[in-house]
């Protein structure tokens, strides 16, 4: 719910404090955005942004994913991320968070947090607005500067999501933490080498230092890796909420799993690592790491 983190918010405008009242989050100066029948607001202003996000059936294919459980691993080590570095009253940022399901794990395992979820898809933010009671739900671009007060937050989570080095650092309060989960190259090997699908960039570990060293120090890191036997609905719906969705058509997709065992098995190989706001830098203007998917 948007009341849970209106304190949190920062109008796209003016950087002015929020506040909520029926139908409407209003700043101190007097811009005004309308909270969707939904239960999402829509904080993009200005130019259009290039991005759409995930399309509705992604959206819908992760949301079952998720629930069937074979990702329950990644999600406990986020969620072990996030306590391992929290006080008593955290307040988080997920950005990209897709169906809201990593932060509603995270908000049940810290039970005085709450929570924005930030996506720039529509489908998306709709269910991020009914992920859970703590976490308020706002469409936003990444790439742009996120309407959130600065150093009002303890975590900034990016899971398989873009991420903006530069505006995580400023939105987190001294001793915050960035918690980033991304897909080591063997993840999922045995499905993006079938034809079509998209595999994971190879240099992605050195970029995401690369773009984060500056401004956060590692703290901690967690390998995850296992096998899944998925079933073939839970295959679909892996391979449907993927990269590999924005170049393959359903019907490809489907005619692509026929010809595979069922269930398949899959390798699961991703890293969550924890990383410290540093406080002994100036902040360059621009954006940081470039945008990242495949989760
Ligand atoms: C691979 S999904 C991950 C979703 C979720 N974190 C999870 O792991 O289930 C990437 C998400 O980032 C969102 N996204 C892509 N570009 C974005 C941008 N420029 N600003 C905000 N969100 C963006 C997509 O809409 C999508 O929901
Ligand atoms: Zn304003």
């Amino acid at each position: 719910m948007l009341d849970a983190v209106i304190d949190l918010l920062a109008c796209p405008h003016c950087d002015g404090s929020m506040d909520l009242d029926d139908a409407a989050v209003l700043c101190e100066r007097g811009h005004s955005f309308d909270v969707a029948r939904q239960g999402y607001v829509s904080l993009l202003t200005g130019s259009a942004t290039p991005f759409t996000g995930d399309t509705a059936d992604m959206i819908a294919a992760r949301g079952d994913f998720l629930d069937t459980g074979y990702y329950d691993p990644v999600r406990t080590a986020v969620a072990s991320a996030c306590t391992s570095a929290a006080g008593d009253d955290s307040r988080i940022l997920e950005v990209g968070a897709g169906t809201g399901q990593y932060l509603a794990t995270v908000l049940d395992a810290l039970p005085a947090a709450r929570g924005i979820g930030l996506d720039v898809s529509k489908p998306a933010v709709r269910r991020i607005a009914r992920a859970h009671p703590r976490a308020g739900s706002v469409l936003a671009d990444v790439w742009r500067q996120l309407p959130v007060r600065s150093g009002s937050l303890t975590h900034v989570l990016s899971i398989f999501a873009p991420r903006n080095a530069a505006e995580s650092h400023r939105v987190l309060a001294p001793g915050g933490v960035l918690v980033v989960a991304t897909p080591t190259t063997e993840h999922l090997r045995e499905l993006v080498s079938l034809p079509g699908m998209v595999s994971v960039d190879e240099h992605k570990t050195e970029r995401l230092s690369a773009a984060l060293s500056g401004l956060f120090e590692r703290t901690e890191r967690i390998p995850v890796q296992f096998s899944a036997a998925l079933p073939r609905r839970a295959l679909a719906d892996l391979a449907g909420m993927g990269p590999s969705a924005h170049h393959l058509s359903a019907p490809e997709r489907t005619d692509l799993l026929a010809a595979l065992p069922d269930p398949f098995e899959v390798t699961v190989s991703v890293t969550v690592s924890t990383w410290t706001r540093r406080g002994d830098v100036t902040v360059p203007g621009g954006h940081g790491d470039t945008a990242v998917r495949g989760g």
